[in-house]
């Protein structure tokens, strides 16, 4: 069975097909930075416009690449995210489905995150828990197999990247910002600043960033006025905020190895491509006996093929969905 899968929930539009005991067969990002990069920010109306001009393209290039011309079955993003933009992946694989015949199914997005790493060799065997982080969502969660999830905590404000997107903003850096603010704080001197772990002195798995971002502006503006240096003291502060979200992220996934007591974690989603994240959360779940499992960078940031691998998944259970289609900008996983 091969299946095709389309992501364009946001502003990167990703397409690729998964062959059951193959693999991928074939994948292909476009990202919009660009287009949104003068704005500081996503534009939804140019997302939806952008994507309309790029999700046929690239299914014509995944399709030549991997040798065929149609496919077993057809997923697609159907939330959350922006909803113009999710309409076109959805708009745009249904009817491919309908005209070749074959399933269509519209999957959860944070779903594809969560499945992504088992794209990988070694996959991580169920169960497991996993940390969600992403522009959209910071969650822990406990994976019993496919379809069977239970939330352990999240996010009450803005998730990790979204505070790594602010706080780059602040400092000054080009969207998209996580990326930007994490190779800045490479330069950054890990002692001049320490920034809270919030919400870690209290029990429990829930998340808040929205703080931190704020403790960044305010170092900014207090020390930049008698700063000697405003691009060093921009590198310190990156550093200083990259390590309070890390450390921040290690000590809750500890805690939910521990009161789970699950061996196996596995991270997802656009943050877990941070270099700093991954080295520092490696030493402390080795510490506890336990193993890490990780996408490679291209599948954690958004991309087509994690949606064809958790469509093909649903696709093989025998769930598949009605002509009638319905994109959710929210949507619980
Ligand atoms: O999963 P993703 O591509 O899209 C959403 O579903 O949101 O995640 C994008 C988020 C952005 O906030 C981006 O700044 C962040 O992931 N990100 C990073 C890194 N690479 C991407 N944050 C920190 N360090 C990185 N290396
Ligand atoms: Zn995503």
């Amino acid at each position: 069975m091969r299946v095709l899968g389309i992501e364009t929930s946001c502003d990167e539009t990703g397409v690729a097909i998964y062959e059951e005991g193959y693999g991928l067969r074939a994948q292909a990002v476009y990202s919009q930075a660009e287009v949104h990069a003068a704005y500081g920010g996503v534009v939804p109306e140019l997302a939806s416009r952008d994507h309309i001009r790029k999700t046929l393209p690239l299914i014509h290039q995944v399709l030549d690449d991997a040798g065929i011309e149609s496919v077993d079955g057809v997923a697609y993003t159907a939330g959350p995210g922006l909803i113009g933009a999710l309409l076109v992946g959805a708009g745009i694989g249904r009817a491919l489905a309908w005209a070749w015949q074959v399933p269509a199914i519209g999957v959860h997005h944070m779903e594809g995150h969560l499945l992504a790493p088992l794209l990988e060799d070694p996959a991580p065997a169920f169960p497991f828990v996993a940390l969600l982080v992403s522009g959209g969502h910071t969650q822990l969660v406990d994976v019993l197999g496919i379809g069977r999830y239970r939330i352990l905590g999240e996010s009450l404000d803005d998730a990790a990247g979204e505070s790594f997107d602010k706080t780059a903003k602040i400092l000054g850096l080009p969207y998209p910002g996580g990326p930007a603010l994490a190779s800045l704080a490479k330069q950054g001197d890990p002692k001049r600043f320490c920034f809270p772990r919030p919400m870690t002195d209290r029990p429990g798995l829930a998340f808040s960033f929205s703080g931190l971002k704020t403790h960044a502006l305010q170092t900014w503006q207090t020390e930049r006025e008698r700063a000697a240096d405003a691009d060093q003291l921009r590198a310190d502060i990156a550093r200083a905020f990259e390590e309070a979200v890390v450390e921040t992220l290690v000590i809750k996934c500890r805690r939910a190895l521990r009161l789970t007591g699950r061996r196996r974690l596995v991270l997802a989603g656009g943050v877990s491509a941070n270099r700093r994240l991954r080295q520092r959360m490696d030493e402390a779940i080795a510490t506890l006996g336990g193993q890490t499992y990780y996408p490679r960078p291209a599948l954690c940031t958004d991309n087509g093929a994690m949606i064809a691998f958790a469509g093909y998944q649903r696709i093989k259970s025998g769930q598949h969905e009605p002509l009638a289609f319905a994109p959710r900008a929210r949507w619980p996983l």
